[in-house]
């Protein structure tokens, strides 16, 4: 490890005595630049008695962990092993003026081809918590991932008691099949994907599955404790209730953004959330074990995987003796599949920090709005085809109506090299581009239209957007995620935005600060975000069908007339399409 290089001046000089003493601030001191290097292989993996070739990083599922400070610059070399084109993206971390560090496929770089490598470099700028970094292009995503843990600097503490130890729990989800032949397979036929198998913890399907009760997560603690379980949701396609038998759980943070505290007994987690919570053991050894188990919701219309993933909560015996006394297993009650009022309960309950250390910068005047439309769709099917969507058309997705095709070449240096002619246009629809009642009974037309439409926002620009899902095809929760920022949610409600009421109601004081946040089935959000970072920003459900079938765009962040406020030249290893 070596210090990092700060682009802003990091050292004082005083003068003391009539000398003058360089002071050196604590980030100069503390800050690091670390190295990981990612190579992408291919290795067996078996889980439910069936045994594959998974693509992996360093031969591990789930992958590494990134373990970094606040402030610390990390530089991964990422070395594709594989036939496949990878790219991989670190999920919430801002990327303030790092944006060719962010690894959206065709978004802000071409993918790294066989044989190829790329240095993914980029600085931990005023984020503390949990995130993860996962594949970014097709769904390679489905076993590539692992935890990001960004640890306060090394002068800071917690806002709340250190815990006694820190576990990541990620969620994914297993197939049998390859996810890559699933979804080139659906999105040939226009139908539904096949669904997972199953839902893992670290990788581990757990005992409530046919052939899998060696492969269940076990989490081994000690009475009267407080362990801090950073959960992780990198499943493809479903959201979860997250649930430990007679414990509850206090939730302290949210995508890397403390939170005030509460607690709860079930989390509802979406794709592409992260959230720590405290877990406080019993006070004795209570001779028995917990299942901590995940379950969807599901809000759509569609098949999906209605199956349970169990990890066991084991204490250890303070004497240390191994009883051979059987032991009671309790179970937790997870909600009912489409608990959407329990939903909007719990999401409700997030409020940000605000307080003089952890300040929540709401942005208090709007300079642009949008209201953006979401849900899915259809296509055509092609001519002398047969097509398993709805009604024999294929299953698209849109915001505003619009699929987002994405282009063979990377729209950032496309942007950035003037070359936009015939990738992309700047005409992204402000408003639904015809009006109807979103959340009733649909239209009739449901055909969306294809195109490579981004907005273009001016530096510093204070966004207000307004997300509605519609009932097209089904009203559904999408977890919506954005790039390069974070959001704060300053409304949410059922039913089609009133935008002479509802602003009325808008917390600009605590809402929470989030990169991705469930849209409600057949309901709304309104968030806002500052748009001080040069790039181009993908925004996408995070539902990877729901992406593949179009529900994406780009917002084109331009440079502002500082020198600070501007975007790096690209790397000069940045891969070539
Ligand atoms: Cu976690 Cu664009 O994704």
């Amino acid at each position: 490890m070596e210090p990092c290089h700060l682009p802003l001046p990091a050292s004082m000089i005083v003068r003391l005595f009539g000398v003058f003493v360089a002071l050196l601030l604590p980030e100069f001191v503390f800050c690091m630049t670390r190295n990981y290097t990612f190579n992408i292989v291919q290795h067996n993996v078996t889980r439910l008695c069936h045994t594959k070739s998974i693509v992996s990083i360093n031969g591990r599922f789930p992958g590494p962990r990134i373990v970094a400070r606040e402030g610390d610059q990390l530089l991964v070399k990422v070395v594709n092993h594989v036939s496949n084109n990878m790219t991989i993206h670190w999920h919430g971390i801002r990327q303030i003026r790092s944006g060719w560090a962010d690894g959206p496929a065709y978004v802000t770089q071409c993918p790294i081809q066989t044989g190829q490598a790329y240095t993914y470099n980029f600085t931990i700028t005023g984020q503390r918590g949990t995130l993860f970094w996962h594949a970014h292009i097709s769904w390679m995503r489905a076993t590539l991932y692992g935890p990001i843990i960004i640890l306060p600097k090394r002068n800071e503490s917690y806002p709340f008691k250190k815990p006694y130890k820190e576990v990541p729990i990620i969620f994914g989800e297993w197939w049998n099949a390859d996810p890559e032949a699933v979804i080139n397979q659906a999105l040939q036929t226009g139908g539904g994907p096949n669904v997972s198998d199953a839902y893992t913890i670290n990788g581990f399907p757990g005992p409530l599955y046919n052939c899998s009760s060696k492969d269940t997560f076990r989490l081994k603690v000690k009475p009267g404790k407080t362990y801090m379980l950073r959960l992780i949701n990198a499943a493809m396609n479903d959201e979860l209730f997250f649930s430990i038998a007679n414990h509850t759980v206090i939730i302290v943070e949210a995508d890397a953004v403390y939170i005030k505290p509460f607690q709860t007994d079930v989390v509802m987690i979406t794709p592409g959330q992260t959230t720590n919570v405290l877990l406080k053991t019993k006070p004795y050894y209570p001779n028995a074990t917990f299942l901590m188990a995940a379950r969807p919701y599901f809000t759509g219309q569609g098949t999906f995987d209605n199956s349970t993933v169990a990890g066991i909560l084991e204490y250890e015996h303070p004497l240390n003796h191994t009883f051979n006394m059987k032991k009671m297993v309790f179970k937790p009650t997870l909600p009912p599949l489409n608990a959407t009022t329990l939903v909007a309960n719990f999401t409700r309950k997030f409020r940000s920090l605000n307080n003089p250390n952890f300040t929540a910068s709401v942005p208090q005047t709007v300079d642009k709005q949008f209201y953006f439309t979401l849900g899915l769709g259809s296509s055509p099917c092609p001519k002398n085809t047969t097509c398993q969507g709805p009604n024999g058309t294929k299953f698209a997705a849109s915001v505003n109506n619009v699929s987002f095709a994405l282009p063979t070449t990377a729209l950032l240096q496309a942007y950035i090299t003037k070359k936009s002619n015939g990738v992309y246009t700047t005409d992204f629809p402000t408003n639904p581009p015809s009006t109807f009642n979103y959340t009733g009974t649909p239209p009739n037309n449901t055909l969306v239209s294809n195109a490579t439409r981004l907005v273009a926002l001016p530096f510093n620009t204070s966004v207000e957007l307004v997300l509605q899902d519609t009932s097209i095809l089904g009203a559904e929760n999408h977890p919506l995620h954005l790039h390069g920022f974070n959001f704060f949610v300053v409304g949410q409600g059922f039913g089609n935005y009133n935008p002479t009421q509802d602003p009325a109601n808008f917390n600009l004081v605590d809402p929470v600060e989030r990169n991705t946040f469930g849209v409600p089935a057949g309901g709304w959000v309104a968030i806002r975000f500052l748009a001080d970072n040069p790039g181009v920003w993908f925004m996408h459900c995070h539902f990877d069908v729901h992406t593949s079938w179009g529900l994406r765009m780009a917002w084109i962040v331009m440079d502002g007339p500082l020198p600070s406020q501007k975007l790096p030249p690209p790397p000069s290893d940045l891969p070539e399409c």
